[in-house]
């Protein structure tokens, strides 16, 4: 491998130059078509080809603002002595797109895999930013293990409304539980709307998006501060084009996504997700990203990774904070040096150095956001992941967005047998509930749903919010916003359309939580349980076509990443036969 990218021994003989590099036929029909954009034929010379893969849409605003940002990774590429081409993907727009941005994730991810095989690159950057576009991008560039760089599209502005800063889906949750219980008039939730969402960016509040672009850093596959800059700071552009630099020299050395993405860098991930009070998506995610780069990390990595971790970032929706705080405050590299004792130390990242050599002279600049080891901000951080007979292979639960005096807890089930049935009976003044029942939310899962949506942090029966209350134990085998909070058990598994014991759960029935054990337990007799699984009629989707049908059959449970089964896994980028 070269040292010096003025050293190109690669330089005729990449990945691009079985496309640019022929005089024939082919080479003659590769290139011509090209040139009609009027790109020199010199860039045709075999200089590595990078590939910008961007999920710019209209429809989908946090990546909005795209196109600016890939015109800088190109200025980095042209520096680099590279040759950029940007090529679009689907962009899952967690804010429009229904049933839900999930069921698309993995679709997403097939788009990308085939676009980076079948096109003539020799390494891409991947523009990621609202939650499901940062891992259906890994998964499909882990599938094919190209040089692979992210660039985050950033958070955006704070929120502010009358004097209060909020938080992108943290006040949705909030102001519209409490128009619910009648303590806020629509007229002032509406105008709301502008105030929370000013600028370009994804979510601002540690929910999903700001969570995975902290996953990218923390598995070194972005560089460094790449977390938390403002979408609209002058510094995420820097970024963008020293990124696209950066990448022309990985591939010119020849390092893979699967160099960067190792089980250290998984590990450091989960540990970082402790550390920042990250989203339960996370979980999912990266169990999938991790299965297509091979990977072995299981949900039991998850607790034991986790358990010790505390929370050190004070940011919505476990604390009062937003990602700009955080930014000004230091970002994530502040956050990797307080856990330098914890994490695989010498991972190697996109930047050329270790992990630990980015972060070791981080500073921080406000310690009301970012808390140090030994006084964090809360004492757990990590996932928590529940088995019992309620959830033999699993669920999960974010000890620090819940409720202390909730973490053990036994309850009434107040069952409902799908979102339908939850929405039509929520606030039904005679639905039987109180604030020590436990809620139970059925066939949300991933076939259920189908793709597993995020309605299982179901907001409270509005009699209950009208008594001050604000939290109770509610359990599904849905997912929740990465924006939310309470003492939400997700991501049962297996789930109730494929005959989990969820599926199972009767109005009445006791339920226990019991966190500091992680036990989930379903006080039924086995008999009782048994006798209801003969009654139990089979699931049936009503999705019977397209792609929603590959879905429904072939998606993994929750506890596997709900990722397809035959997407696991990687195939790297052989293309055995020519296009004509
Ligand atoms: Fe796009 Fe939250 S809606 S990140």
């Amino acid at each position: 491998m070269p040292d010096d990218q003025n050293d190109d021994p690669m330089k005729g003989k990449r990945r691009s130059s079985e496309w640019y590099g022929k005089a024939d036929k082919d080479g003659f029909a590769h290139r011509s078509w090209m040139k009609n954009q009027g790109l020199p034929g010199d860039l045709f010379d075999g200089r590595p080809v990078i590939g910008i893969c961007n999920t710019w849409s209209e429809f989908n605003p946090c990546n909005a603002h795209f196109r600016d940002l890939a015109e800088r990774v190109k200025r980095g590429v042209y520096e680099a002595g590279g040759m950029p081409l940007e090529f679009p993907v689907f962009s899952n727009s967690e804010s429009q797109l229904r049933p839900t941005a999930m069921l698309y994730r993995n679709l997403a991810s097939m788009d990308v895999e085939e676009s980076i095989r079948g096109l003539p690159m020799d390494g891409v950057i991947l523009l990621t930013g609202c939650d499901k576009t940062t891992p259906a991008l890994l998964m499909g560039a882990a599938s094919c293990d190209l040089p692979t760089l992210v660039v985050s599209g950033g958070p955006m502005l704070n929120g502010h409304y009358k004097g209060e800063q909020i938080g992108s889906g943290t006040h949705v949750w909030k102001f519209s539980e409490a128009v619910r219980a009648g303590e806020m008039t629509l007229q002032d939730f509406m105008e709301a709307e502008t105030a929370n969402s000013r600028s370009a960016g994804h979510c601002m509040t540690m929910g999903t998006a700001s969570t995975m672009a902290s996953m990218a850093e923390s598995l070194g596959i972005a560089l460094p501060t790449n977390a938390a800059i403002p979408a609209v700071d002058s510094r995420r552009y820097s970024l963008a084009q020293f990124a696209g630099r950066r990448i022309v020299e990985l591939v010119r050395k020849n390092v893979r996504l699967s160099d960067i993405m190792t089980k250290a860098a998984f590990e450091n991930a989960i540990i970082v997700n402790g550390a920042i009070g990250g989203s339960t998506n996370a979980v999912v995610h990266l169990l999938a990203m991790a299965g297509r780069v091979g990977v072995d990390i299981s949900l039991d990595d998850w607790d034991r990774l986790g358990r010790e971790v505390p929370c050190l970032v004070n940011l919505m929706p476990s604390g009062k904070y937003l990602m700009e705080d955080f930014y000004y405050a230091g970002g994530l590299p502040v956050v990797i040096r307080e856990l330098e004792h914890l994490l695989n130390k010498d991972a190697m990242t996109v930047s050329g150095q270790s992990i630990w050599e980015n972060s070791k002279d981080a500073e921080c600049y406000n310690r009301d956001v970012i808390y140090p080891l030994d006084k964090p901000f809360k004492p757990n951080g990590g996932i928590a992941v529940i088995t019992g007979n309620l959830a033999p292979n699993g669920a999960i639960l974010k000890p620090s967005a819940a409720s202390p005096e909730l973490m053990t807890h036994r309850g009434r089930a107040v069952v409902f047998e799908d979102i339908e049935d939850y929405r039509d009976r929520i606030d039904d003044p005679d639905l039987d509930v109180d604030e020590t029942c436990v809620m139970v939310l059925k066939y949300c899962g991933p076939k259920g749903y189908p793709g597993m949506a995020e309605v299982g942090n179901m907001g409270l029966p509005a009699k209950i919010l009208k008594k001050g209350i604000t939290d109770m134990v509610r359990v599904s085998d849905a997912r929740m916003s990465g924006t939310a909070y309470g003492t939400v058990v997700l991501h049962v598994a297996p789930e109730a359309a494929t005959g989990g014991p969820l599926a199972l759960v009767q109005n009445g029935d006791m339920v226990e939580l019991d966190i500091p054990n992680r036990r989930l337990h379903l006080d039924v007799a086995d008999d009782e349980l048994e006798r209801r699984r003969g009654e139990l009629k089979p699931f049936v989707s009503p999705h019977e076509r397209g792609y929603s049908r590959i879905y429904v059959e072939h998606v993994n449970q929750a506890d596997k990443g709900a990722d397809l089964d035959f997407l696991v896994g990687k195939g790297g980028t052989p293309v055995l036969r020519e296009s004509h």
